[in-house]
């Protein structure tokens, strides 16, 4: 059993898809153990982002993460991250692969309706980000 940090981005709540990527998340695998809804200020997306502070999409990304809703889950089953991966697509909508919730409903490289840790170190600080062990109910 494995555990990643998934999160609905302001796009995907705008867009109303919300219920659809839950749907698929459970219907392939992975339950959902914690869950709530954020309106993340522009330092809180900063932090989480800290990762790409170098990148030249940091501030734009961190003006859209902090732009409106986001619902942030945790995810369960056997090879949770990977799985997600999968189910999400590729990062740009236009390679992501048919079927997949980025080829499905992204427009955008930055505005692409899902994120999900890209492995287990992430995946703790991501978790731990949003959740503490009480809201968590694996
Ligand atoms: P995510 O999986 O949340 O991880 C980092 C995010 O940065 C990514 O999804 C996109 O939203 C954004 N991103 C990655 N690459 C680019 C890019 N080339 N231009 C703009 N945004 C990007």
């Amino acid at each position: 059993m494995e555990r990643t940090l998934s999160i609905v981005k302001p796009d995907g709540v705008e867009k109303g898809v919300l219920g659809e990527v839950i749907k698929r998340f459970e219907s392939n695998g992975l339950r959902v153990i914690a869950m709530k809804m954020v309106c993340m200020s522009k330092e809180q997306a900063k932090g989480f982002y800290y990762v790409h502070r170098e990148r030249p999409f940091y501030e734009s990304l961190t003006d859209f993460m902090s732009s409106g809703p986001a619902v942030v889950m945790v995810l369960e089953g056997e090879n949770a991250i990977s799985k997600n991966r999968e189910l999400m697509g590729a990062t740009d909508y236009r390679e992501a692969a048919e079927g997949t919730i980025r080829k499905d409903f992204a427009t955008d490289i930055e505005r692409n309706i899902v994120h999900g840790s890209d492995g287990p170190d992430t995946a703790a600080f991501e978790i731990s980000y949003f959740f503490n062990e009480l809201e968590i109910c694996g």
